[in-house]
């Protein structure tokens, strides 16, 4: 795919997205205590949020590469938790946060394993979904899903990969 044919996104314009979708969950019924940031693409979306809804981040971490041989899995296997998440998600409302809904196994996966520590409730929240069929799909309970634009399937560049700000700005 040549590079015109991706989607660029400017940090400023993630932004504006964020504190859409930070009203967006002020003015619904679903009020989180925590955020949990699904990294790494979740870490600077999260924070965006932290400047709004001001609560709390938990990151945690997914594992796609087999350390054996560093090939890719074709699912999530291992999560990378801080030893403290768990216990402080009990009983919590958590948003979990993350870059793209693309086919959807990683927030399962997470999703998944967060509801296995007996949360409140929990929300989705990020940035972009991709139209798409999905391999994966949300477990049941989910209480909210806050997308902030839905997009055709196509590579997104997200400002945070690009090596030079400048050209990946011109992109846009
Ligand atoms: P999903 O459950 O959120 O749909 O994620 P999925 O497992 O399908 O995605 C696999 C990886 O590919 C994820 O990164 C996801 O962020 C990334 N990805 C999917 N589509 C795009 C896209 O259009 N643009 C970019 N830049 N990334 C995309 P990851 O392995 O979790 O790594 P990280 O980049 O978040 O650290
Ligand atoms: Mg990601």
């Amino acid at each position: 795919m040549s590079d015109t044919q991706k989607y660029h996104i400017t940090y400023n314009s993630i932004h504006k997205t964020v504190k859409r979708l930070a009203r967006e969950v002020e003015s619904s019924d679903f009020d989180p205590d925590v955020t949990v940031a699904i990294g790494t693409g979740g870490f600077i979306p999260a924070r965006i949020l932290k400047t709004f809804l001001k609560k709390p981040i938990f990151t945690v971490g997914i594992k796609y590469y087999n350390d054996e041989d560093n090939k890719p899995r074709d699912k999530p296997q291992t999560i990378q938790w801080i030893d403290e998440v768990e216990k402080k998600l009990a009983g919590k409302r958590i948003l979990l946060v993350d870059e793209v809904d693309d086919s959807r196994t990683t927030l399962e996966y997470c999703l998944k394993e967060l509801l296995r520590h007996k949360p409140k409730e929990i929300a989705v929240m990020v940035l972009h979904n991709k139209r798409k069929t999905k391999r994966g799909s949300f477990p049941r309970g989910i209480r909210r899903y806050f997308v902030g634009e839905e997009v055709d399937d196509t590579w997104i560049c997200y400002p945070w990969d690009a090596v030079d700000i400048d050209h990946h700005d011109r992109m846009v």
